[in-house]
């Protein structure tokens, strides 16, 4: 065993013993397959802004942000505040009540598209109401999503189908499933354009900036078109925010990129670090879900039903609402654009000091990482290179994460999400760990 893991597995005694229980609970001992990790998972007992500490006393900046759902980084005093008043009133009421209608307002008030919204649970159920609201509402069944974008793990989204498949698959979902599915390689607009051609597609979906949060960069012109040719053959446009939302800018994605999709739909942030999701977009489509009291046949034959215990949970609509606000008028996002900014510049500054064939780039508050490879450092800040970026070397990848481990940084993948709670102390603090981890690495003979 090399010195980097030795030094994990002496540091996260702890959390070993709650690894070796959550063996015998739970498949691979975790509870979502990105915190599956060898030899054994880190287990976090408190957090604050953007660091965290795990059960052994270890403190890391935290780059996992919820998975992205921590804009404002852990326990933002005004969030934690709206959650306990909501508490003290109760945590569910199975009725509709008044934060609901506050926090539907400030999503209309944000997002673009938004001329409705309708709440879910997450981010899966969201994309889930959106394909099954574009597909009542054109009378199509055809999706069309891009390779390798994620929308969550419902049946229709699914596995990672590359068009080159002989034909998309995921266990457990049956085969006819995808006959009404199309995979078109992303940033090919040709292979888009026929995609469409044939008028018969309810829905195209994408991630915005790209596959996996931006870690396969999708060009800004190619959304244009993608919303040129969807309008051109009565397509509906699904921009997936759930990452993207409320974090690119206060109206997510589609502000900042001036691209305006018909539904997008949204979680994480959107509930203020409490679970809950939710389709936004023109009203005409979000009708869909309706009641006409007079009306059985359009009841009965056309309306989309839609029920979910917690949807609009009084405790994730305060915490929503209360996030949103802040977001909408203090600044929050281009605070951790700036942040990421300088630990982008740190990091390729370190690279270049060190000669790490390496780069690290980023887009708005998301930051991915190239190492083990010679690869071009990004002029500014984002990835600007004809060649798609290729990610940390699989032989690196978990070395890299234990020596990061060790020195005090959690990524999310290889990069991570940054909030408006991380600042100089956290840029600084994940340069040095690159500088000892690098260090490491190169100990080991695992980095040229
Ligand atoms: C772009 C995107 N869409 C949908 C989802 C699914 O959201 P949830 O995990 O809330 O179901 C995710 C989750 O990471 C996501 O990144």
């Amino acid at each position: 065993m090399g010195k980097i893991l030795e030094t994990f597995e002496a540091m996260h005694a702890r959390s070993k013993a709650y690894a070796d229980r959550a063996r015998h609970v739970f498949p691979s001992g975790v509870t979502h397959d990105a915190r599956a990790f060898a030899p054994w998972p880190i287990y976090v007992e408190r957090a604050a802004g953007g660091r965290k500490w795990d059960v052994d006393g270890n403190q890391y900046v935290d780059y996992i942000g919820g998975h992205g759902a921590l804009l404002l980084g852990h326990n933002r005093p005004e969030v934690m505040e709206a959650i306990r008043a909501a508490l003290e009133r109760g945590t569910h009421f199975g009725s509709s009540h008044d934060l609901e209608v506050e926090w539907g307002e400030q999503v209309l008030k944000m997002v673009p598209c938004g001329e409705r919204v309708r709440f879910t649970s997450s981010g899966t159920e969201a994309t889930m109401m959106a394909l099954r609201l574009a597909r009542a509402f054109t009378g199509r069944e055809r999706v069309v999503k891009l390779a390798e974008h994620f929308h969550g793990w419902h049946d229709l989204v699914v596995g990672r189908l590359r068009p080159d498949d002989p034909h998309p698959h995921s266990p457990g979902v049956p085969e006819g499933f995808y006959d009404s599915l199309t995979i078109v390689e992303p940033g090919d607009a040709g292979a888009l354009g026929e995609a469409l051609a044939g008028r018969d597609v309810a829905a195209m979906i994408l991630e915005p900036t790209g596959a996996h949060w931006g870690t396969e960069p999708l060009a800004r012109e190619y959304l244009q078109e993608a919303r040129r040719l969807t309008a051109e053959t009565g397509t509906l446009l699904v921009m997936d925010e759930v990452i993207t939302g409320f974090r690119m800018a206060p109206g997510g994605c589609q502000e900042r990129w001036g691209v305006t999709p018909d539904l997008s739909s949204h979680a994480k942030i959107l509930a203020g670090g409490l679970p809950g999701g939710c389709v936004t977009g023109r009203a005409e489509v979000i009708s869909m879900l309706e009641i006409r009291d007079e009306d059985a046949e359009w009841n009965s034959k056309r309306r989309v039903s839609h029920q979910g215990t917690y949807n609009a949970n009084p405790a994730a609509a305060a915490a929503g609402l209360t996030a949103l606000r802040l977001i909408e008028t203090q600044g929050e996002c281009e605070r951790a654009d700036a942040t990421t900014a300088a630990l982008v510049r740190g990091l390729n500054a370190l690279f270049r000091e060190l000669s790490v064939p390496g780069s690290a780039w980023c887009v708005s508050s998301m930051w991915h990482l190239n190492l083990g490879y010679e690869a071009p450092i990004p002029e500014d800040l984002k990835w600007d290179a004809r060649e798609a970026p290729r990610g940390v070397l699989p032989a690196l990848a978990r070395p890299l994460r234990w020596a990061l481990f060790n020195h005090g940084v959690d990524l999310m993948g290889n990069g991570g999400m940054v909030s408006s709670a991380h600042g100089p102390a956290e840029v600084d603090a994940t340069v040095g760990a690159f500088r000892a981890a690098v260090g490491d690495l190169r100990a080991e003979g695992l980095l040229g």
